[in-house]
Formats: structure tokens, sequence, C-alpha cells
């Protein structure tokens, strides 16, 4: 595929530079409105087969372990990746319309495309894409992305504030760090670490972070939550939640309510009370994506722990400076696993309005893709794209990089990334203070390209103590 832009194209660390949207190569004259491209019937078929379905079976919310290995078994990340390359090279990458069964979707797969993407207003653009939206309404009705216009300005607004997204570091941070050493003390004592033990800890550091002490031991929440989150698979092909899913998401929502009157100031849910959210926001509602977002740093911790077992050298170098683990060499290590095994790999929008792209004309109601877990791993756009390279990401405005976005970019970026980062760090650095990583399971070869999936679930790290 193409290679990054040059230097006097549109700058990639900026994702307001929109300058190559008005005529990247393939575009129509000025002045004329050409049709859109339009993938042939096999092409569409070949993507749902290869791409979206197992996207699906997968499990969005709640991954089903067993689909993930069998899917990991059998290479379906190699089929994606060389549908979507042929979908990129019939014509040099221009968007393309695919037909699907909730309507057109235009896959994007030109970096310049991508930019524009990232850089089009969220009002225009929107996150509550119809799948997404079906899924996301079983676990979190009230959230953000579930929402567009006024409402969603309000809701992301007070996920603004409650989780600091504007500020270098979270307010809270310090106690945040304090929960995650007092739990990882314990971790380490064993010298090999499940996923299934990691997993437990890092629901007990979400729940004291989002809701306080109060409900460390409250397994039962956690319990409600995994269980609506696979109800929450299903969403897409159901009309609504399931009688089922809705005692799920009644209850949960009813013990958070519990907890949010008694939540010490520094946790989100003290925040979210402490803080102006605007009428018609549900600010203890949001509490559902915070538990599920922060529950993700299992899967990213594992990963992390295991490419860096994989690759000594760069365990060593974390140990280069006093008073080890370097944390910001670490953090460059998790946004790597991030980059390599995101946990957003396809980015899904809807057109609000009547918009072109290209000259081209679209519909509102179109959805658009940007499969950027595809495209921040091809080598010809992000150099080195299938190995692990944490240095890529202490180059100056790496993280504002439009080639690679593991919590997107612009209006529609996370606004828990740094939260989520330094948890994350924290974590992995927590273990790696008084350990090292002797081995890990399943073994990567750091010589080759690493595999396109990485089952979580089935990841064992061996630990001995320095
Ligand atoms: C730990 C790693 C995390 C990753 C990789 C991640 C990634 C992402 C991505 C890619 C999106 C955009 C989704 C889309 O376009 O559909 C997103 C949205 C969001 N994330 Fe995160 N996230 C993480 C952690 C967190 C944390 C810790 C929180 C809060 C506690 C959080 C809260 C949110 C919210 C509220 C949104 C919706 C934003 C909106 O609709 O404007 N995330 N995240």
């Amino acid at each position: 595929m193409k290679q990054p832009s040059p230097p006097t194209g549109p700058n990639p660390t900026d994702p307001t530079d929109a300058r190559a949207s008005t005529s990247p190569p393939g575009s129509p004259p000025r002045g004329t409105a050409a049709p859109p491209r339009r993938a042939r019937r096999g092409e569409s078929l070949r993507f749902a087969v290869t791409h979206a379905l197992p996207a699906f079976a997968r499990g969005i919310p709640a991954p089903r372990p067993a689909v993930v290995a069998l899917l990991g078994a059998v290479g379906q990340a190699r089929w994606s990746a060389a549908t979507l390359r042929a979908l990129h090279d019939r014509d040099d990458g221009a968007p393309v319309l695919l037909g699907g069964a909730s309507g057109d979707t235009l896959v994007l797969l030109d970096p310049a495309d991508v930019q524009e993407f990232f850089a089009r207003p969220v009002r225009e653009l929107a996150l509550d894409a119809v799948d997404k939206t079906k899924m996301l309404s079983v676990i979190e009705p009230t959230g953000v992305i579930c929402s567009h216009g006024d409402l969603r300005e309000a809701r992301r607004a007070c996920n603004d504030q409650v989780l600091a997204h504007h500020e270098e570091a979270h307010p809270s941070c310090g106690t945040f760090q304090t929960v995650i050493a007092e739990e990882c003390s314990r971790l380490a004592t064993k010298p090999t670490l499940a996923f299934a033990r990691l997993q437990r800890t890092v629901q007990r550091i979400s729940r004291r972070i989002v809701l306080g002490d109060q409900a460390a031991g409250d397994e039962e929440l956690h319990r409600w939550l995994l269980a609506l989150r696979k109800e929450g698979n299903w969403g897409a092909v159901r009309h609504g939640p399931t009688p089922a899913g809705q005692r799920l998401y009644e209850a949960a929502t009813d013990r958070l309510h519990a907890y949010a009157p008694h939540a010490p100031a520094p946790t989100l849910l003290g925040r979210a009370r402490d803080t102006t959210c605007g009428e018609d926001v549900d600010a203890v509602g949001q509490a559902h994506h915070w538990l599920l977002a922060l529950d993700t740093v299992a899967p990213i911790v594992a990963r992390t722990l295991l490419l860096l077992a994989a690759h000594p050298a760069e365990q060593a170098a974390l140990h280069d400076v006093p008073h080890a683990p370097d944390t910001t060499r670490l953090r460059a290590c998790v946004q790597e696993s991030l980059r390599l095994y995101p946990i957003v790999p396809d980015l899904l929008r809807i057109l609000r309005t009547d918009t072109t792209w290209r000259g081209v004309p679209y519909r509102a109601g179109t959805h658009v893709l940007v499969p950027i877990g595809f495209l921040q791993r091809d080598s010809g756009l992000v150099p080195g794209g299938s190995l692990f390279a944490p240095g890529r990401w202490c180059t100056d405005g790496a993280d504002r990089d439009t080639r690679m976005a593991p919590f997107s970019h612009g209006e529609g970026r996370c606004p828990g990334d740094r939260l989520g980062l330094m948890a994350a760090t924290e974590f992995c650095a927590q273990l790696l203070r008084e350990h090292r990583l002797t081995e890990g399971r399943p073994r990567l070869d750091p010589h080759r390209p690493l595999p396109g999936a990485l089952n979580a679930s089935g990841i064992q790290l061996t630990l001995s103590r320095t």
C-alpha cells in the first residue's frame, strides 16, 4: 500500500488538518459529482464473511474466548486483512461503498480520508451508528456513544469533566495509583500469572476507581455486568433488550445508585456527583461505560506483558533508569501493544446529514468505517507495522498521528485515554518493579511479523523475583 504522505501534504499528526480532503488522488474535478464507487456484490459478501461476521461472532462488549481462539486458529485476521487490501488495491485506496444488512457502509482506506474522518465534526459524522447503538443500548442506554446532537454534547461534556480529558493527568491519579499498587501486591506472589487471575484483579481495581473501596469486594455487580455485556453481544440482531437483559441492567443500575451517595470524592462516581452535568444527563448511568472501559485494562496488560516477555531487549531497556521501571517507556509499550491489538479495531460512524466525500455525494444514514486495526498495522503506512517497536511512541506528536489511532482522534477521541493508559502502565510497572518476565504463552517469535490476533484469555506469564 501507499507510503505515508510527504512533508508537503497534510500533516498526519494534526487531525484538524483536512487539506488533503479537498483533492486527494481519485477525486473528480471541482464542480462535477461522480457516483459513489460501489463494491461488487462478491466484494461485499467477502467483506461480510471475512471481516464483519467474525467481529460479530467474536463478541464486542464481551469477547467469547472459544470463538476468539477458533478464529485465531483458522487465521481469520489474515483473511480480513487480505479482503481490505484487495478493496484498497482495486482503485488505489479510493473510498468504497459496501452493501450490508444495516444499509450502506463507506469504507475508508486512504490516509487522507482517514484524516478527514477524524477532522469532521461529530454532529455530522456521529458515533451512534445503528448496530453499535443497538448493542450499546442494551448495556449503557444513556451512554454518550448512543446519542447525537445536543444530548450527546451534554453527555460528552460530563464525561470530559469526570475523566479530566483536557488535563495532562487525572486529578485523582495518585489515589488510583495507590489502588493499583495495593491490588497488584497480592498478584505477584506466585511465579505464574494466568489471565483469569489478572482479570479478577483488574475488575476490583475498576470498582475501586469508579465506586470506591465500598465496592471492592462486590463481585456480584461484576457478574451482572458481564452477563449484561453477553446480552449486548446479540444487540445488533435483536429488537431491543430481552427481559433478562432488562433485569440485569436494572439490578446493576440500582446497585450503582446505592453506591453513588457514598462514593468518595476522588472516585469517578464521586466526581460525577460533584460535577454539574446538565439536567438531561444520567451521570450515574455513565458509570456502565467507565467500568466496561476500565475492565479492558486486563487484556491490554496481558498482551503488553506477553510482548515484553518475547522481546527481552525491550524489557531490559525499561530498567536502564534508576528506580525502575521507566514508566515513560512502559507507557510506549502499552501504546504499541494497543496499536498491534486495538480494543476498538473498527471505527464506525453514521452520516447525520447529506454530504459529499471527495466530491461524491452520500445520503444521511450512510455508515462510514475506518478499519483502523488493519491500517495502523500496514507497513506501507506505519513502518514495521507488524513488529513490536515501542520507540515509535516516544517521538514528538506520535500520540496525535492519525495513522495510528488506538484511542481515535478529533471530537470522538476517547475521553478516558490518559486514565486508561495510566492504569495499564501502572499495573505493568507494579508487576515489573520486583519481577522480570521470563516466559510467556503463547510463544511469540520477535523476528517474524506478529500474529494478527492474540487471544488474551489464553495468555499465561511466568515471573521471577529480581
Ligand atoms: C484503556 C484503554 C482504552 C482504549 C483503547 C479506549 C479506546 C476508545 C476508543 C477507540 C473510543 C472511540 C470509540 C468509537 O469511535 O466508537 C473510545 C470512546 C470512549 N471511551 Fe475509551 N478507551 C480506553 C479507556 C477508557 C476509559 C478508562 C474510559 C473511562 C473510564 C473510557 C471512556 C470512553 C468514553 C466515555 C468514550 C465515548 C466517547 C464519545 O462518544 O465521544 N475509555 N475509547
